[in-house]
């Protein structure tokens, strides 16, 4: 039997862990180092945003985002705009889906990759 003290001192025990795994700054830190891709305010429904040659991120529904290498996988060129749902490519014309990162049109013949993201409080960050 637990007396009143053992009990305290018990759960103060795990109150600290649970405080600790909470609260954690290597946690917060770790949370604050990736970068904002993009606020979703920028991202036009339909649309979307290439983010230094190297990512898209579309929203091709609202409040449904979706983030995607920006490298064509026909040969390698940065996709350059997102219009009606679809990333286009300006080398060759590949198309692909904003929703999905599938060919519409070739000469691509594989989807764009796609990356996870989080959305949270209006700003995108790589998960
Ligand atoms: S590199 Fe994109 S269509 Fe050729």
């Amino acid at each position: 039997m637990l007396t009143r003290r053992a009990l305290i001192t018990r759960s103060g025990a795990a109150g600290a862990g649970v405080v600790f795994l909470w609260t954690s700054p290597a946690e917060a830190e770790s949370e604050a180092a990736k970068p904002i891709l993009a606020r979703t305010k920028n991202i036009p429904v339909g649309g979307g945003k290439i983010i230094k040659g190297k990512y898209v991120i579309t929203q091709p529904k609202k409040g449904v985002f979706r983030c995607f290498s920006a490298i064509c996988t026909h040969q390698g060129c940065a996709v350059a705009s997102v219009s009606h749902n679809r990333i286009n490519c300006p080398c060759h014309g590949s198309r692909f889906s904003a929703s999905t990162g599938k060919v519409i049109n070739g000469p691509a013949k594989r989807p764009l990759t796609r990356k996870q993201i989080k959305v949270a409080k209006g700003v995108i960050r790589l998960a």
